[in-house]
């Protein structure tokens, strides 16, 4: 190599939290599949430090993140989260106390989950048997107000009196910038098509909103096929019509609900990625697979992995390693391919196999 030109090794500071049940058995298999990518490929790496912030923690010390966590958070370049939630503290709490805070705080108001069928797995949707490539789509979930903006209050808390609200908040500023985020992705994939989701037949203020700042916005992409659906609707159709919908975009509470489901519908919840982005870059974003902690099967080292792969993917494109990125996600389909899955993607390879699995073909494929 002539002197003048130096090799740069790029170094790419992730912050981690396992958080409860199988989050830590994937977030380990993550990181070990990031760092066999680091090691395999050259020009960059990975520096990890892994937080302790759990329901175990909290309740041996009150608190999930500490006072400072946030901004302890800021100075990475990326976060990759497990999963928080245990049956001995209330999901709420959880949920409260580590996940919403660091998507309000770190302004990662879009959170994104791609869904489709993976080459050798399977869909319950018969269409797909013969056609797999009929479920690709991309959903774009509000991911800082609506539903969960945690407005609202309780009174009479224990008496037969009770009242609670729950408050959902639709600013004109939350929606435009989701929106515009969906069209650009719309814009950006082959069939250039998104749907939007709503309930404005029911929900006559903030829902109205929503859907009328949406065809604002399509005035400026005209290039994008639009159409609108009832969330309701939209199960259906999910379920029936596949091939019609390509890019989705829905409020916080219906993208999750409707996630969930579509993740279902190209194999298992296990599979599923997302990526809560902050697109101006000021703050880290935050990648982690759809599931929860899944008290139900945690600690059996059964857990599925590759929803875990596919976050860590997602945030190796983000902060720049395209290259890795592909390679990463090929390694993980050229396995699944070959028939290596966890059960509940009717295989019998538990997490350590798959990970092991995707390790040594990464080292083949590069
Ligand atoms: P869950 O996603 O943890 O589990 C639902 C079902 O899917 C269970 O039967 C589980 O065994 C299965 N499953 C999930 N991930 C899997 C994987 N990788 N491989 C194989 N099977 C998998 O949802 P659930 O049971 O409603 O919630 C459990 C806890 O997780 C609760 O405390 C909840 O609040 C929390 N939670 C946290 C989330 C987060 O941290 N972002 C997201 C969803 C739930
Ligand atoms: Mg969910």
């Amino acid at each position: 190599m002539p002197s003048h030109i130096h090799s740069v090794t790029k170094v790419h500071r992730i912050a981690c939290i396992p958080g409860d049940g199988i989050g830590v058995d994937i977030t380990e298999a993550a990181i070990r599949v990031l760092s066999t990518l680091s090691n395999t490929l050259s020009g960059f790496e990975f520096d990890f430090t892994t937080f302790d912030w759990s329901s175990k923690h909290y309740l041996e010390r009150g608190w999930y993140m500490p006072p400072d966590g946030l901004e302890q958070l800021k100075k990475f370049d990326a976060i990759y989260f497990g999963a928080v939630g245990w049956p001995n503290v209330p999901d709420h709490i959880s949920l409260w106390g580590l996940i919403l805070p660091i998507r309000k705080s770190l302004n990662q108001y879009v959170n994104v989950r791609p869904t489709r069928v993976l080459q050798g797995t399977t869909s319950p949707l018969s269409s797909c048997a013969t056609n797999p490539t009929d479920l690709d789509w991309m959903i774009i979930r509000e991911n800082s107000e609506g539903e969960y903006s945690g407005q609202g209050g309780t009174s009479h808390e224990d008496s037969p009196n009770a009242i609670a609200t729950e408050v959902s908040i639709f600013t004109r500023v939350g929606i435009e910038r989701i929106m515009r985020f969906a069209f650009e992705t719309a814009r950006s994939r082959p069939r250039k098509k998104l749907t939007m989701v709503t309930k404005s037949n029911a929900q006559r203020h903030g829902m109205v909103l929503w859907d009328k700042v949406f065809y604002e916005v399509a005035k400026e992409y005209e290039d994008v096929e639009t159409d609108k659906m009832l969330v309701d609707a939209m199960t259906v159709r999910m379920v029936l019509q596949p091939k019609s919908l390509d890019t989705i975009v829905a409020t916080n509470l219906h993208a999750d609900i409707l996630s969930d489901l579509a993740a279902a519908l190209s194999g298992s919840i296990g599979i599923a990625p997302s990526s809560n982005l902050d697109p101006t870059r000021k703050n880290p974003s935050m990648f982690e697979p759809i599931h929860g902690s899944a008290p139900d099967i945690a600690g059996e080292g059964i857990a599925n992995p590759v929803g875990a792969f596919w976050s860590a993917a997602e945030m190796v494109r983000w902060v720049g390693e395209q290259k890795a990125a592909d390679g990463l996600m090929k390694a993980v389909e050229n396995v699944t391919a070959r028939g290596v899955k966890t059960k509940d993607l009717g295989g019998n390879e538990d997490t350590k196999g798959v990970t092991n699995a995707v390790c040594a073909e990464i080292e083949t494929l590069f």
